[in-house]
C-alpha cells in the first residue's frame, strides 16, 4: 500500500530505520541517496550539462543507461554504510542526477510533468529571485554559471585517483549528448582533529534536522534525549512525490545549490577588528559572528570553547532571550532561531513559532572547494559548494535567506545582517561583554561570495531508469 501523507508528517520516534524498513522499504529503493543523509565521500565532482538539442533521445538513452548502473538510491546508501561500519569495505562511487525546470522542458516533459515548485519553475537567475535573494547580477556569476543548465550530475568517492579515473571514464560518452558547461571538484576540509570544517576554520555540518534511526539514536545520546532543541524532522519538510516516479512510493527532493567564495583572509582580519573593537579574544569575537566557536561550541552556552568531541545541538535560546550571549545576528541564530520567533509582539506564543521554525529546516550537503590545506588563507578560489535539500524551496531555502539571513530587522530592530551569508552586508550589534547588556555597533563585512547557482529537482531513480 502506497504511503500517506500522514506517513510523511508523522514524526517517528526513533526515525526511519534504512536497515529495516518496514512501510519506507519501495520509497527508499526509489529515492536518491545523499538526500535522507550525506554520502560522506571525501571527494566529489559536480558536472553541469546542457543537453545536446540535436538529439534529445540519445540524451534520455545517456540518462536512462547512468542512472540503471550508476545512481545509488538511499537503500543501497545504507547498505554500503553498513558494509564499512562492519568489514570496512569502503561504498565506491556514488551518483546523484539532478534536473532544473529548463531540463525537463528539454527532455520533452510537458508542465504539468514537471516538479510545480515556484523557485524552482523560475530558477535563480529569474531577476524576481535574484532581487528576492540579493544576489549578484547574472553577467557578474562565474562564466559556466551564467550558461541555461539542464542537469547536474554528482560523483563521489573517497578514493580521489578512482573518482577521476570514473569522471573522465563518464566525460566520453557524455560529451556525445551534452555540453559539460562547468565543472567542480569539491573535497570534505577537516581540522587537526579530524572534524569537518569550512574554510574560515569552524565545524561544520552539526545541526541538522534528522530523519533515520541511526542518526537520531546517536544524537539523542549526545544531546541528552533532545531536552533543549529536538533535531529529528519528518519526511515532509524533505520529500515531495515525484509526478513521474514509477513505484506507489517514488519520491524526490528539491535542491538549492550555491557557489559560495569565502575570503579567509579578510574574514580572519575583519574578525580580529572585531576582537580589537570589543576588547575580547579572537575566538570569542568569531563565535558572536556565528553563534558556535571554531570547535562547534554554542556561545550560548559557554564564552570560551569547550572542545567536545561532538559538539552540542541541544541547546535553545531561552536562557538569553535578549542575545546577550549569541547576538541576534549570529549565522545559527538566525538560520535556526530555536523559538526566538515566539517572542516578538505578532507572535503567535512560543511553542507555535517553534512549530513553524521546525518547517523551515533544511538537509545542508555542502562541501568545501579550492584551497585543502586549512592552515592557509586564502583571499580567492576557495569556498563552499553549498548543497540543501527540501520539500519546498520558497518556505525552507528562499524563506531563511530572504526572510531571516539578510534582513536588518529580525526578533529586533536593527538586528543586522547575517555576518556570514547576509545579503547586503550591513551594521550589527554586538555583546560588549558576553552575557552583559551593553551592546556595541560593528559592521562585520561579508566575506562569502555567491559566484552562481541554480535550483534542481532530484527525481526518482524509476524515472530517470525510464526517462
Ligand atoms: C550552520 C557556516 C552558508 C544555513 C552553520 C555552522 C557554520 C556554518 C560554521 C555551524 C555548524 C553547524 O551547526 O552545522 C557557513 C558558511 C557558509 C554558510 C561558512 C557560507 C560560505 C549557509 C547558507 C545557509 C546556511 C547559504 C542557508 C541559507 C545554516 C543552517 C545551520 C548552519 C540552517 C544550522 C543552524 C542550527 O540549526 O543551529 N553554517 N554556512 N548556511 N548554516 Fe551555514
Amino acid at each position: 500500500m502506497a504511503l500517506t501523507e500522514d506517513n510523511l508528517n508523522e514524526v517517528l520516534e526513533d526515525g526511519i530505520d534504512t536497515e529495516n524498513p518496514g512501510i519506507y522499504q519501495v520509497l527508499l529503493e526509489d529515492l536518491q541517496g545523499n538526500i535522507l543523509k550525506g554520502h560522506g565521500r571525501d571527494y566529489s565532482v559536480f558536472l553541469f550539462l546542457q543537453w545536446k538539442p540535436d538529439d534529445i533521445n540519445a540524451a534520455k538513452q545517456w540518462l536512462q543507461e547512468f542512472s540503471k548502473n550508476y545512481v545509488t538510491s538511499a537503500q543501497q546508501q545504507s547498505e554500503q554504510a553498513l558494509r564499512y561500519r562492519r568489514e570496512n569495505i569502503p561504498g565506491g562511487i556514488f551518483t546523484n542526477v539532478y534536473l532544473t525546470r529548463k531540463g525537463y522542458e528539454v527532455l520533452g516533459y510537458e508542465p504539468y510533468q514537471i516538479p510545480g515548485d515556484q523557485p524552482f519553475r523560475m530558477g535563480m537567475k529569474d531577476p524576481e529571485i535574484r532581487g528576492l535573494l540579493n544576489d549578484p547580477e547574472v553577467k557578474d556569476w562565474e562564466k559556466g554559471y551564467q550558461q541555461e543548465i539542464h542537469a547536474l550530475i554528482l560523483i563521489a568517492e573517497d578514493d580521489l585517483v578512482d573518482l577521476l579515473q570514473f569522471v573522465n571514464r563518464i566525460n566520453q560518452d557524455l560529451r556525445l549528448v551534452a555540453d559539460i558547461v562547468h565543472r567542480e571538484d569539491g573535497f570534505i576540509l577537516r581540522n587537526k582533529a579530524g572534524q569537518i570544517i569550512e574554510h574560515f576554520g569552524f565545524v561544520d555540518g552539526v545541526s541538522q534536522p534528522l530523519f533515520t534511526k541511526r542518526d537520531i539514536v546517536k544524537a539523542r545520546t549526545n544531546d541528552c534525549n533532545f531536552s533543549q532543541w529536538d533535531s529529528r524532522a519528518n519526511l515532509g519538510i524533505l520529500l515531495v512525490k515525484d509526478p513521474n516516479g514509477k513505484t506507489e512510493d517514488s519520491y524526490g527532493s528539491y535542491l538549492v545549490y550555491r557557489k559560495l567564495e569565502q575570503n579567509v583572509a579578510a574574514f580572519r582580519r575583519d574578525k580580529r577588528k572585531l576582537a580589537e573593537t570589543l576588547n575580547i579574544g579572537e575566538e570569542l569575537a568569531g563565535a558572536l559572528a556565528v553563534g558556535r566557536f571554531y570547535d562547534g561550541t554554542p556561545v550560548t552556552k559557554s564564552n570560551i570553547p569547550t572542545y567536545a568531541v561532538t559538539p552540542s545541538n541541544n541547546f535553545n535560546y531561552e536562557q538569553d532571550t535578549q542575545g546577550l550571549k549569541c547576538p541576534f545576528h549570529a549565522h545559527i541564530r538566525k538560520t535556526n532561531p530555536r523559538g526566538d520567533t515566539g517572542r516578538v509582539v505578532s507572535s503567535p506564543g512560543f511553542e507555535e513559532a517553534v512549530a513553524v521554525e521546525r518547517i523551515h529546516r533544511i538537509a545542508r550537503r555542502a562541501v568545501s572547494y579550492g584551497e585543502n590545506d586549512p592552515t592557509q588563507e586564502p583571499e580567492t578560489g576557495a569556498g563552499l559548494l553549498f548543497l540543501c535539500f527540501q520539500a519546498d524551496i520558497e518556505n525552507q531555502f528562499n524563506f531563511m535567506q530572504i526572510r531571516w539571513a539578510n534582513p536588518k530587522n529580525f526578533i529586533e530592530v536593527n538586528t543586522g545582517p547575517d555576518p556570514i551569508i547576509g545579503q547586503p552586508e550591513g551594521n550589527q550589534k554586538w555583546p560588549k561583554e558576553w552575557g552583559k547588556p551593553e551592546k556595541v555597533d560593528y559592521t562585520f563585512k561579508l566575506w562569502a561570495f555567491m559566484k552562481g547557482g541554480e535550483y534542481f529537482f532530484a527525481p526518482s531513480i524509476s524515472f530517470l531508469t525510464h526517462i
